[in-house]
């Protein structure tokens, strides 16, 4: 095929504040030649496409719909965004109740009508609705995969390029495990450039302060509560980390991204999705690479995984 007749469709289930922010980086970046849009508020997916359709003129050429499943035959992925934020009052478990039913209905839907596409998942918790729509969509686990900690580790890479004044893609530093407060930052592997940043800092005229890191560390945990506090919900960085997941399977790039995958023994956890780095390609995640972690990294990275299995069990399917 060539690049003119190749169709590169994309679907987007949840047209909210993630799925949008999403949905408009693709178009800007021109990877897509399709774009359905869903949304269970049907005006909300059309005001969408009209808003996005208007920008064509200034961008490249793509067929962008409101649409219903039967649309998404023939997507090559499919995003979900959809799902409830967490209202008044509303424990996390009570919003993970909700989410996993809307997520029961949607997965199905999705498998009937595009049965050999990848489903991208955006919707927190994101490690345990992965896992449920593994459960939910029968699909190969390499099929499946969520946003995980991708927009942790840009968080991260973002710090740590900013304290030692480098780019933030010469940053090679990787946030593991549940994309939540039980995160893992790997400093045993963190580097800049290649250079551990122990041997870094001095170049910077720093002096390397394990303190000072944790505290960066910090920031980057629980970045999301600061900007809902001050802006109500955060977007355009995930939208940004979905169009990095969604190029690299148009692309059938293998680029190694952070996202959440059904781990199969790695550190000994079975049976649940949570983050390591992995190669990503047209058939989804291609690998899950195992690190040379540190006695405590590793530690936490089933502690991780063991928080996620304890809030699933006590979601009663
Ligand atoms: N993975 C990450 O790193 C990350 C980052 C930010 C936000 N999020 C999560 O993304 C999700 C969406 O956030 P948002 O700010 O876009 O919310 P939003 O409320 O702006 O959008 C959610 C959309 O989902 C739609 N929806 C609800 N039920 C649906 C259904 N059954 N079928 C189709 N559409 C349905 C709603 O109508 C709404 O338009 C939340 O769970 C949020 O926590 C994840």
């Amino acid at each position: 095929m060539t690049e003119k007749t190749a169709t590169r469709k994309v679907g987007v289930i949840g047209t909210g504040l993630v799925g949008s922010s999403f949905a408009f980086a693709l178009m800007i970046r021109g990877l897509a030649t399709e774009l359905v849009l869903i949304d269970a508020n049907s005006d909300r997916a059309a005001g969408e496409e009209m808003d996005f359709n208007h920008g064509l003129s200034f961008t490249r050429p793509m067929k962008i719909m409101a649409g219903s499943y039967a649309d998404l035959k023939g997507a090559h992925v499919v995003v979900i965004a959809a799902g409830a934020g967490q209202k008044a009052g509303e424990t996390r478990l009570d919003l993970l109740s909700r989410n996993a039913r809307i997520f029961r209905s949607i997965v199905p839907e999705v498998v009937k009508h595009n049965p050999d596409g990848i489903l991208l998942i955006a919707t927190n918790p994101v490690d345990i609705l992965t896992y449920i729509s593994l459960q939910e969509s029968k699909l190969p686990p390499a099929r499946v995969i969520g946003t995980g900690t991708i927009l942790d580790t840009s968080r991260f890479r973002f710090v740590l390029g900013q304290y030692y004044d480098v780019d933030a893609r010469s940053v090679h530093a990787y946030i593991v495990g549940e994309h939540g407060d039980s995160e893992i930052p790997l400093w045993s592997l963190a580097n800049i450039g290649g250079v551990r940043l122990q041997e870094f800092a001095p170049l910077r005229n720093k002096r390397y302060d394990q303190g000072e890191m944790d505290r960066l560390f910090a920031g980057v945990r629980d970045a999301a509560y600061e900007i809902i506090k001050k802006k109500g919900a955060t977007y355009y960085a995930i939208g940004l980390g979905l169009l990095s997941i969604v190029d690299s399977i148009l692309g059938d790039y293998n680029s190694v991204l952070s996202v959440s995958t059904l781990m199969a023994g790695q550190y000994g956890v079975n049976d649940m999705c949570l983050s390591l780095p992995c190669v990503v390609g047209a058939n989804g995640v291609q690998e899950i690479l195992t690190l040379n972690l540190s006695s405590e990294e590793e530690k936490g990275f089933r502690g991780s995984a063991e928080k996620l299995k304890t809030t699933l069990e006590s979601l009663q399917i």
